[in-house]
């Protein structure tokens, strides 16, 4: 093995502050002593973050740079320090990973000229720099539900959806799942999970995979889970986009969007679930002719549905003709719904097929 000559860096072995920004950061390199092998070498950020120009809100990603290094090597504290200089940077994910691609071509650091042969390939899809609007935590979990969470919840949890454990977004193996072949349905935002132990219940050889990224919900619904003793519930505690990319395609046979958050503000409608981001990821997991369920109280969230999710590539069945106040026969309701009831809001039905 060679020895790396070192000499000429002057970040590796110094204390060295985290760079004002990332022009402010100095990207070294070191000779690779390989030069007549072409192989590739792979740096891995997994908590990348800048802000974002809009909020100000720290977003997060992933980053996989991948390069073939010629006559010379990036040297990595360099590289982390580069990549940390994003933290205070105010930029689109789209202007840092086409920036440090950019710079990875053309600066080699200590302006001896560009690195032969390197090419900086920065893997950041959108969804590595997902924004999340919603509430994670409530209040302090009772002792009862962090131990379900401890204990439970490793066993219901739905490996590879993580972006660390699955980079590369590889689809989940349904069958291994549940442990056996059977039609999966998906729940979004399961709140206390109330409805989805209740259809696991009514449908023993289905498997219903639930996503909710509001904790306390998690661990009420497995206490639910507990108390029915059913055991063809499966639990994202995150965001169902997340679990959306590595659903395999056409590989859901129904999904509920139950009284899905309102976001009542006009500037805010393009959080809801009924946009694209949210209706093209789940029209491609649905299987054609999978039944998809929404429910609202909210009649200007009936007026996006109606208007989006048929341009998702989704036909209205139910609630077609006016009717959106009929329930579907085995609703056994939600705990929003019964809020929405009491303080005299009226539920809306909507029904569509993939
Ligand atoms: C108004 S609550 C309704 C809960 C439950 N479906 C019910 O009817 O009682 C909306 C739920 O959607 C969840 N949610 C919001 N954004 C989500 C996302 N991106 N992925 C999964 N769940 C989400 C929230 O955490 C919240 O629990």
């Amino acid at each position: 093995m060679t020895r790396s000559d070192t000499s000429g860096l002057t970040q590796l072995g110094a204390s060295v502050a985290l760079p004002a920004s990332p022009d402010a950061a100095v990207i070294e390199r070191v000779p690779s002593g390989n030069a007549d092998t072409d192989y590739v070498v792979r740096f891995t950020a997994p908590e990348f973050t800048s802000l974002c120009p809009m909020t100000g809100q720290p977003d997060f990603a992933h980053i996989v740079i991948d390069y073939i290094p010629g006559d010379w090597l990036v040297e990595s504290k360099s590289l982390k320090l580069y990549l940390g200089s994003f933290r205070n940077h105010g930029a689109f994910h789209e202007d840092c990973t086409v920036g440090i691609g950019r710079r990875g071509r053309v600066d080699p650091g200590s302006g001896r000229g560009p690195l032969p042969r390197a090419r900086l390939m920065p893997e950041t899809p959108r969804r590595g720099w997902r924004t999340f609007h919603g509430r994670r935590h409530g209040k302090t979990l009772r002792p009862n539900h962090r131990a379900w969470l401890e204990h439970d919840l490793p066993r219901l949890a739905v490996p590879g959806v993580g972006w660390d454990e699955n980079p590369e977004r590889l689809p989940v193996d349904l069958p291994a799942l549940f442990g056996r072949a059977c039609p999966v349905w998906l729940e979004v935002g399961f709140g206390g999970g109330e409805h989805m132990v209740h259809q696991a219940q009514l449908h023993p050889d289905t498997g219903i995979i639930g996503a909710e990224p509001f904790v306390n919900g998690v661990a009420m619904a497995i206490g639910h889970i507990r108390a029915a003793a059913v055991e063809n519930i499966r639990i994202h505690a995150g965001d169902v986009r997340d679990l959306m990319d590595v659903l395999p395609e056409a590989s859901i046979a129904r999904a509920f969007l139950l009284y899905p958050d309102p976001w009542p503000k006009t500037k805010h409608h393009g959080r809801r679930f009924v946009t694209p981001e949210h209706l093209d990821p789940l029209a491609r997991a649905l299987a054609p002719g999978a039944e998809f369920r929404i429910a609202t109280d909210i009649p200007d969230y009936v007026r996006q549905a109606l208007q989006e999710v048929p341009r998702a590539g989704f036909t209205q069945t139910g609630g077609a003709g006016g009717d959106t106040h009929t329930p579907w026969p085995d609703w056994p309701g939600t705990r929003y719904e019964a809020k929405a009831l009491r303080e005299g809001r009226v539920p809306h039905y909507l029904t569509f097929r993939r």
